[in-house]
């Protein structure tokens, strides 16, 4: 079985979120299961130099935008068993960070293009394409459209992710269909029209063989009015090919007890653990004390993560016995939020505004507690890679946070985190506080950290759910 993910971006070579999480570990979980797989991407100005060098040119070839042609390179490289495909236009990605462009309608309508294009070079044709999120939602639209009678893409199934169904990638009719060069003809409410304007995400979730999203509890709230975004009519009439499979982590690349970012290498001991604690607290300029408590957060700042709660308990929360180390970017009125606080409270809470991989994980290992109390959460990693360098999580039950992490029961035993349910200050101001009376409980903690220790929080499972899909719509 030949598999191909088209993606916007990809761990090791481009990462701003858990979708490049995503496309990176679940490729290598597969080839594990006998599937040989590849991802394609743009090649962005941000990919490091040395991934870069590793890759050769296969051809050169130009895709059709409207009336205008436009260069395309296609480059190759196998690392680690995945074969990596890039996407070179320096016009369209060659630029700092990968989206928020005013043309970024333009540049991933060029890159679904080039992807479809690419097809005819590449070593193995995929039984396959997989397609994540809205960037890459009009390949899928263009293998039922344009290209349904093209010898190449001839029964090539797709699959459609939805990581985030916030982002849709909506732009004016006569932008995409200019873009397209398509006419009125798909400009239907079944296809790519969307209250008057057009929407990738939709195009994709009509055109896909199957559609899948990052945990179970996200799949059925998608189909509700509250979290659908407009799209949940359409994902009730498609229930049937929908499915919610929960994202793992590649539990390789996140291990305290091998991960050179940290000062102390640990698996379950606590003990140890704390080592990581004392030098974070030294880095970050927090009092260096042991046995205080310390929550950490590590996020894009946006609405999503659920800040507009905490935003409204955080002098309460500050005020309690317990430490804050935050790291995040992203809404000035979030960053805004912490870095006040952090200067009202240097004592109490430090904060990194920027994107820095190697203080995340240090963050993660040096902190008690991780906060996520997320308005909505497609699956979230953070949360996993929290527990698996034990840290313990606090999040809203929403999604794959609901999914992934069990709150505390103190008369089984049973739980690796706490949570709450609504979306509502108070709750969450009330969980932070049970977490830390649970903190300065010893045996509690400890039978909390054995819990978080003992779940398995890699890709195995899911990648074969994964692959039972894949072999359903092949065998069709
Ligand atoms: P999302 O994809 O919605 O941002 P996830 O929890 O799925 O949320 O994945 C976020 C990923 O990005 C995690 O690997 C997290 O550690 C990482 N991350 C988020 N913000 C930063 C940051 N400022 N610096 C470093 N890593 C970050
Ligand atoms: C999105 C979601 C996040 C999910 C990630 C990977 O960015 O916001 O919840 O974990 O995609 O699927």
């Amino acid at each position: 079985m030949n598999i191909l993910f088209a993606a916007s971006e990809a761990v090791p070579l481009v990462k701003t979120g858990g979708l490049a999480d995503v496309t990176g570990a679940l490729p290598l979980a597969l080839r594990k299961l006998g599937v040989r797989a590849g991802v394609i991407l743009p090649k962005y100005e941000e990919i490091a130099e040395s991934h870069i060098a590793r890759f050769e040119t296969v051809c050169t070839f130009t895709v059709q935008l409207g009336w205008r042609k436009q260069y395309c390179g296609l480059l190759r490289a196998a690392i680690g068993g995945i074969d990596y495909y890039l996407i070179d236009n320096e016009y369209y990605f060659k630029r700092r960070g990968l989206y928020g462009y005013g043309d970024d309608a333009e540049r991933f309508v060029f890159f679904s293009f080039a992807v479809v294009e690419a097809l005819r070079y590449l070593d193995v044709r995929p039984d396959i394409l997989h397609c994540h999120d809205w960037q890459t939602a009009l390949v899928p639209f263009l293998l039922k459209t344009r290209y349904a009678h093209d010898p190449v893409c001839r029964g090539i199934a797709t699959v459609f992710t939805i990581h985030n169904l916030k982002y849709q990638g909506v732009f004016s009719k006569e932008l995409m269909l200019d873009l397209l060069g398509a006419g009125e003809e798909v400009f239907r409410t079944e296809l790519l029209e969307f209250y008057g304007a057009a929407n990738c995400m939709k195009s994709g979730l009509v055109c896909a063989d199957k559609l899948t999203t990052v945990s179970p509890t996200y799949a059925e709230e998608i189909q509700t009015e509250w979290y659908g975004e407009k799209l949940d009519g359409l994902l009730r009439r498609r229930s049937g090919d929908l499915s919610g499979i929960v994202n793992g982590i590649d539990t390789a690349l996140f291990d305290p007890m091998n991960d050179p970012a940290l000062v102390a290498p640990y698996r379950h001991s606590l003990d140890e653990k704390r080592r990581n604690k004392t030098a974070l607290q030294r880095e970050l300029g927090l009092p260096e004390a042991e046995n205080v408590p310390l929550i950490g957060i590590v996020s894009r700042l946006v609405e999503q993560k659920g800040f507009d709660l905490l935003a409204h308990i955080l002098d309460e929360a500050l005020s309690e016995p317990a430490q804050w180390a935050v790291l995040g970017a992203g809404e000035r009125r979030y960053e805004e939020l912490f870095r006040e606080a952090a200067a009202r409270r240097p004592d109490k809470i430090a904060v990194r505004l920027g994107y820095d991989d190697g203080l995340a994980r240090r963050i993660y290992a040096g902190s008690d507690l991780y906060l996520m109390p997320s308005k909505f959460e497609p699956c979230g990693l953070s949360q996993l890679i929290a527990l698996r360098y034990l840290s313990v999580p606090i999040v809203r039950e929403t999604g794959g946070l609901k999914d992934t992490v069990l709150s505390y029961n103190e008369y089984t035993g049973e739980g690796n985190g706490f949570t709450f349910a609504h979306y509502n200050a108070h709750d969450l101001l009330f969980t932070i506080r049970r977490a830390l009376k649970f903190y300065a409980d010893p045996a509690a903690w400890g039978t909390i950290a054995a819990n978080a220790a003992k779940r398995d929080y890699g890709w195995d499972r899911s990648a074969k759910q994964y692959l039972a899909l894949y072999d359903e719509l092949v065998s069709n």
